[in-house]
């Protein structure tokens, strides 16, 4: 399923099974390839995305199960809809947490992150759990070196939603899962920083040009105890850019923090052909 970034040419495995290595099968027949790191997560040599510290707080604070009720769902609805999953895609996968979920309802997974740190965290983590149905690679997710209509489905959480390439990558009635913050989420973190505090908007970037056929929201209420947890999660928000200093020093008072957790999980089909 693997499509070369360079000419587009049908990419596999080499025999020393170090590289992927593409046809060649281009005008000019040259072959191009790209090296598995020695953390195991193919690397398609991109760079930006979050850093080793961000890869590292993100980890921390979900190790701490805060987000499992939330995150329960998800996998639910991916073997509800596709119940015969041969291949997902998690599209800007961060360390994984979600990614290793869904490979328990899919045959094969791939985690494509922009992050190398964040790649390189999920691919140890499969490593330790024996898990071979799961591959992570640095990519973009508006250029991801897929073969046109090869998954069965798409999850994409809290990261950058590149619909064209999803529904380019979609096999027809495939079906995406976009998951964000609801109207609530993180309300009581909100409260504890701000003054004024309001309910988050819609997200502009959601699927404009496929069929929409679901939406819930899995919503619930969470202590967070301890400083760092609860630094951790903060540093996970688009808030943590945005505070004041003085702001800063009201949530590190804190020892433990009651917050309403809210993810918007919405559900597209791409149309059969
Ligand atoms: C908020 S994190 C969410 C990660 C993960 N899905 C989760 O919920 O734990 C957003 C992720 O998107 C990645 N990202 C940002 N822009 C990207 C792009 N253009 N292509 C691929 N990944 C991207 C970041 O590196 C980061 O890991």
């Amino acid at each position: 399923m693997l499509k070369c970034p360079v000419c587009g040419g049908r990419m596999s495995v080499t025999e020393d099974k170090k590289s992927v290595k593409c046809d060649g099968l281009n005008p000019k027949n040259k072959k191009h390839s790209f090296d598995f790191s020695s953390d195991g997560y193919l690397s398609f040599g991109v760079t930006g995305g979050d850093s080793k510290e961000a890869v590292a707080a993100r980890r921390a604070f979900l190790s701490t199960r805060a987000y499992e009720l939330a995150a329960l769902p998800i996998r639910s609805f991916v073997k509800l809809f596709v119940p015969d999953c041969k291949l997902l895609i998690d599209a800007g996968c961060g360390e994984g947490y979600y990614t290793s979920m869904l490979s328990e309802v899919s045959e094969n997974t791939v985690g494509f992150d922009l992050s190398k740190f964040a790649c390189a965290a999920g691919a140890k983590q499969a490593k330790r759990d024996g898990k071979t149905n799961l591959l992570y690679a640095s990519a973009s997710v508006f250029e991801l070196p897929l073969q046109d209509g090869c998954a069965d489905a798409v999850t994409n959480i809290f990261a950058p939603c590149a619909e064209e390439e999803y529904k380019r990558i979609l096999k027809p009635g495939g079906y995406l899962f976009v998951v964000g913050a609801g109207k609530e989420h993180l309300m009581g973190l909100k409260r504890a920083i701000y003054d004024d505090v309001y309910e988050n908007g819609e997200r502009a970037d959601l699927p404009k040009n496929m069929e929409k056929v679901d939406c819930i929201n899995a919503h619930y209420s969470w202590k967070i105890c301890g400083k760092e947890n609860i630094a951790a999660l903060f540093s996970m928000t688009p808030y943590y850019w945005r505070t004041s200093e003085g702001d800063k020093e009201k949530l590190a008072s804190l020892e433990e923090l009651v917050t309403d957790i809210d993810f918007e999980i919405n559900v597209y089909r791409k149309e059969n052909d």
